[in-house]
């Protein structure tokens, strides 16, 4: 072989081994992963608790071997060489596990949602297009036509319209409480054919935070699982998977990008519900579309995730791409680092807006006693979050007139951002609810919603004080 080629052939297998390594994407452990593991990281890594928190942000779901890129590299394939049909059969009819295409696995996304699956504690991940596709492929994944979804009222909006509307056109209902109703309140609205109840750990934008230990006690008692969206904690904050929920999704986009560039979403579950308990046939009869294969039966561990992607994910197609997939587990690797900044920045504001004479009210979970209960009980360090919400003497033309004033501070209909941002929910991201349902979701017609950033607090302040100065 000449000297070219010879390189050329290197090279060409250090690409494989790349592939290799990301494709396996196991979770970095202190132990030596086991063959087990290996075949289930097709689907995702098995968790690892040996690592703390921070240390997973950084290296958890990828550990590259000798020679091997130090940065989960970005496999750009839709598709994988195989060699034989068998082979390909065995992985198209769920006998064997490895990437076919990358609408239902990707090395790098597969990298990232072991990434996820570590520090929330789960028993795999599957990464989607956005937060949205992610609450669409754990709900859709559950129900079917004639069921109904119990959700907290206190919701983001695009998730309410879809419990709300678009899934009643499939023939799913949904009823709405009050997180903060007392537990024989919410009771009641059970139904024999609920399949599931629907929370935020701090609801968007009302702030309530969930009491999972009265809402996982009801859900338990009717025999079906507690979905909880996690994004404005995110995992640093809370881990619902510990305190009683069975399955967590993310809408990656906001702190787990955490610098406004890349949508995505991701559902991790947590392994912990019987799902052969006789209210889940879509878990315990034969899927025709996967030759008759029961998934509470072949995949006993975890065959919530089984099922949401090897039949969701297949049929729904709101898949991560590569790109953004590593993107979002660059912004991951800082997580621990701007979380309790943003908490700081956020309490820092929240009590300069409280002590303002032409600020009207504020609402800020690290303030509010009841929701510090929560926080104290449920979170890490007593950290209530980046977000805040205020009103203005002078009302709406007053928030009008804020907005425009404001210099570091940005009208942006995000939130997670490093950089501060803020939003009048009930004109934007709740404009499609009714007045009164956009109050069931704490929203007020005078609301700022602020995501604090991670700036200098004395910049922060300095600009909200002279915006409020021209304002009102
Ligand atoms: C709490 C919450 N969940 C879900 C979503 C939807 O996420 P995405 O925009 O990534 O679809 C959002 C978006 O703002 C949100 O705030």
């Amino acid at each position: 072989m000449s000297k070219k080629s010879s390189a050329a052939a290197q090279k060409a297998k250090a690409t494989l081994d790349a592939a290799k390594t990301a494709r396996e994407a196991v979770s970095v452990s202190r132990k030596k992963s086991s063959k087990k593991t290996s075949a289930a990281s097709a689907v995702s890594a098995a968790p690892a608790a040996e690592l703390a928190f921070d240390t997973l942000c950084l290296q958890g779901g990828y550990s590259p071997k000798f020679g091997e890129p130090r940065v989960l590299p970005i496999i750009q394939s839709t598709t994988y060489k195989y060699d034989d049909i068998d082979h390909v059969n065995r992985i198209m009819t769920l006998q064997a596990f490895g990437h076919k295409y990358s609408r239902t696995s990707n090395p790098t996304v597969a990298g990232f949602e072991a990434r996820v699956n570590l520090l929330e504690g789960g028993a795999g991940a599957i990464a989607t297009a956005s937060g949205q596709a992610a609450t669409l492929l754990a709900t859709t994944a559950i129900v079917r036509e004639g069921d109904h979804i119990l959700a907290a009222s206190q919701l983001y909006g695009g998730t309410y319209t879809l419990f709300h509307s678009t899934l009643k056109r499939f023939g799913v209902r949904a009823s709405f409480f009050d997180p903060n109703a007392p537990a024989r309140e919410i009771e009641k609205l059970f139904r024999p054919e609920t399949r599931l109840v629907f929370g935020e750990t701090i609801g968007n934008p009302g702030l309530a935070i969930l009491d999972f230990g009265k809402l996982s006690a009801l859900a338990k008692a009717h025999g079906v699982p507690l979905i909880v969206d996690n994004t404005l904690a995110t995992p640093f904050l809370c881990q619902p998977l510990k305190h009683g929920a069975n399955i967590v999704i993310n809408s990656a986009t906001k702190y787990m990008d955490g610098h406004a560039t890349s949508v995505g979403g991701i559902v991790v579950d947590g392994g912990n519900f019987d799902w052969a308990n006789g209210l889940f046939p879509e878990f315990t009869s034969p899927d025709p579309t996967y030759n008759g294969v029961i998934y509470a039966e072949k995949f006993p561990a975890s065959p919530f995730l089984y099922k949401a992607r090897a039949q969701s994910l297949r049929d729904f197609g709101g898949c991560l791409s590569p790109m953004n997939a590593f993107l979002i587990n660059l912004g991951l690797e800082t997580l621990h680092l701007r979380m309790p900044r943003h908490g700081d920045n956020a309490l820092a504001l929240a009590k300069f807006l409280s002590a303002h004479p032409k600020v009207t009210w504020v609402n800020y979970p690290g303030l509010e006693t009841a929701s510090k209960k929560l926080v104290a009980r449920y979170f890490r360090k007593d950290n209530a979050g980046g977000i805040l919400t205020f009103g203005l003497k002078g009302g709406l033309d007053a928030i009008r007139r804020f907005v425009k004033a404001l210099k570091v501070a940005a009208l942006v209909v995000h939130v997670g951002d490093a950089r501060t941002s803020v939003l009048h929910p009930a004109s934007s991201t709740h404009a499609q609810l009714t007045e009164q349902e956009q109050r069931a979701a704490g929203i007020l017609p005078d609301m700022v919603r602020v995501s604090v950033g991670i700036e200098d607090p004395a910049d922060l302040i300095a600009d909200f004080e002279q915006a409020i100065a021209a304002a009102v």
